[in-house]
């Protein structure tokens, strides 16, 4: 529900002083007229009607319906003027109250901001100059020019918010076909990046490879070496064993020898002894011989004296004496003679001795020199074990270096793998990524067109409606059987959209439509009505809201008085079907009898006032 209930004004234009004026309750049609008695050429003129009605508008929303405000609105004279409006919408029923100087606006005292009026009365002020208070001065819906017809529609319907959607829509199709064009040069990049690291990769799998194949070729290389060294060292342990073989049959071989020559020795020894021993005897016994031939020789001369006796010899004592000492002589001679072989024998045995022993030297020489040969080689041989197994152990460790000695391509290739695994998923998020924009594209782009079909849509069920809600209006309006007709912006066959809000008029004896503007004054006037009237329904029907008050300044302009009383009825027809309280201000002074009351504004010196008859 919408309605008004009284309203209470000072110092406001024309009401000088404070005016409280509660508007009756009872449905019915009310002639708001006036009388101008500062004036009484003017008669109803000029005395405040339309100012009452737009004392409410300023109150309600902070401007005349001309656009008045500020101090303009203030009675001349007067510093400062007030209104209050008391208003049922909905649920809420309160007071709005609108001060100038000060200004102040509040809600059963409750400061507000005018959204918060706007919010709660949930019309806009063209909506409410449509469908509650149609302005003296207001232009009438059907005589703006299709465009504007078509964007005051679009307005008051709020039709304009399935173009802001559409077009938002458009936004945001484009906003996402950017991100898309955005996703795309990514994914190109990422693609050949992908493809510089992959051959990146295939590269360094290729050098990895190389240096494996190197590092075994030199471990290889190595083991041959240590194989090589193997069997030296096994060739040289058998030749060292050979040479101590050799060294130790040539010590014993020298001890044999050595034993040999000394035996040799001790022979000699034996032989030069025994020859010593014969040679001393021969030696005694030469010297006996000496001493037998002195004694021979003293024998020869008389008187000599007997060597063995030492008397004087005689010639038979000499004789006997000398053939005793030649026979002595004979047997040592023979004795000493005897001596001489064996002496001469073992002098040979002692020449053959040691020439064999010479040779045995010789031997003993040979054997020793071999033996020094064989140790020589035996140190040779054990210092080359030594190297052997020091190379070895060298070669062992550098195998070990080897095989430990990193390839420094697999930490590169790893690192190149981790990026190229990181590069697909970004592909792959990319790819997903241009998927839901292309989804989204898709989407939005249809509700480009969408929303403004849903704005046709809900237009085209709105022109019908108000079709029907004008076309009721025409006969109470005299135009009986008259046809109203309206048309919008429509999508061509090019996918365009032609605009315009386009009213076709059917009379009872024309086949074809005529347009709005064609029509005399009298029926403009009333068509006009029709489509004010049309219109204010659909306004209240569209805000949830149901009108229990209008007011209509001056509609009478162009009618006849026939016309005049047509327009009566017809709004009386209105308020008594729909329960409401019309208020019809006019300057004429109307012969209709079913008004239910009379609010007249009478103008004196002192300014104007109300007044309320029944
Ligand atoms: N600030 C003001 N202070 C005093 N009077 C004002 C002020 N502003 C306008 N007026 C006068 O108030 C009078 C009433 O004007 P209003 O428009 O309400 O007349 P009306 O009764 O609707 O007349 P009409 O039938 O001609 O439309 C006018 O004479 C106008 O000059
Ligand atoms: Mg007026």
């Amino acid at each position: 529900m919408f309605d008004i209930l009284d309203i209470n004004l000072t110092n406001f234009r024309a009401f000088a002083g404070t005016h409280k004026f509660t508007f009756p309750t009872e449905p019915g049609l009310y002639n708001l007229t006036g009388r101008n008695e500062v004036n009484p050429r003017l008669e109803a003129n000029g005395v405040g009607k339309s100012t009452l009605l737009e004392a409410i508008h300023w109150c309600l929303y902070g401007h005349t319906s001309r656009g008045l405000k500020a101090g303009d609105v203030i009675s001349r004279g007067k510093k400062s003027c007030i209104v209050s409006v008391h208003v049922a919408v909905g649920q809420f029923e309160g007071v709005i109250t609108r001060s100038q100087s000060p200004n102040a606006l509040t809600i059963n005292d409750t400061i507000v901001e005018q959204t918060e009026i706007n919010k709660l009365l949930r019309l806009s002020p063209e909506q409410f100059s449509l469908s509650v208070m149609l302005p003296q001065f207001g232009s009438s819906f059907l005589d703006r020019g299709p465009t504007d017809k078509l964007a005051l529609f679009s307005q008051i319907m709020e039709l304009d918010f399935w173009l802001e959607k559409s077009k938002a829509a458009d936004v945001l199709a484009k906003e996402l076909a950017e991100a898309k064009e955005v996703e795309e040069r990514k994914l190109a990049s990422l693609m050949g990046r992908i493809s510089s690291v992959d051959e990146d990769c295939k590269g360094l799998e290729a050098q990895q490879a190389t240096f494996f194949n190197d590092q075994r070729i030199t471990i290889q290389g190595l083991d041959k070496k240590i194989k090589q060294l193997r069997t030296e060292h096994k060739s040289c342990i058998q030749d060292l064993e050979f040479a101590k073989a050799g060294r130790k049959a040539a010590e014993n071989r020298s001890v044999g020898l050595t034993k040999v020559i000394q035996d040799h020795y001790g022979e000699i020894d034996a032989v030069i002894q025994e020859r010593q021993r014969l040679a001393t005897k021969a030696a005694v016994l030469e010297a006996s011989l000496q001493t037998l031939n002195a004694s021979m020789k003293k024998l020869t001369g008389l008187g000599a004296v007997c060597p063995t006796c030492l008397q004087t010899v005689n010639a038979n004592h000499l004789k006997a004496e000398k053939a005793r000492l030649k026979s002595q002589i004979e047997t040592s001679t023979l004795a000493y003679e005897a001596y001489e072989k064996p002496i001469n024998k073992l002098a040979e045995q002692r020449a053959t001795i040691a020439k064999a022993n010479s040779v045995n030297h010789e031997g003993l020489a040979t054997v020793t020199r071999n033996k020094v040969d064989f140790e020589t080689k035996e140190a040779v041989l054990k210092n080359k074990i030594e190297h052997n197994i020091l190379e070895q152990e060298q070669l062992e460790k550098q195998i070990g270096q080897e095989r430990k000695r990193e390839n420094p391509y697999t930490k590169m290739l790893a690192d190149k793998r981790t990026a190229l695994t990181d590069l697909k998923t970004e592909r792959a998020e990319c790819k997903a990524q241009i998927a839901s924009l292309n989804e989204d594209h898709a989407a939005v782009s249809y509700w480009v067109g969408g929303f403004k079909r849903v704005r046709l849509f809900l237009i085209e069920e709105t022109l019908r409606q108000l079709e029907i809600e004008v076309n009721n209006s025409l006969t109470s309006l005299g135009l009986v059987d008259w046809r109203i007709e309206f048309d919008i912006e429509r999508e061509n066959k090019t996918g365009g959209v032609t605009k315009g809000f386009v009213v076709f008029i059917y009379a009872p004896e024309d086949k074809e439509p005529m347009r709005y503007e064609a029509w005399s004054g009298g029926e403009t006037q009333r068509l006009r009505l029709a489509g004010n009237l049309g219109l204010a329904n659909l306004i209240m029907e569209r805000a949830g809201l149901t009108s229990m008050i209008e007011f209509y300044d001056e509609p009478s302009k162009g009618i006849n008085p026939m016309g005049l009383l047509d327009l009566a009825e017809t709004l009386y027809q209105r308020a008594i079907d729909t329960g409401k309280r019309i208020f019809l201000v006019d300057h004429h002074t109307i012969d209709f009898g079913d008004f239910s009351g009379v609010i007249c504004v009478i103008k004196d010196e002192k300014g104007s006032r109300l007044e309320y008859s029944t």
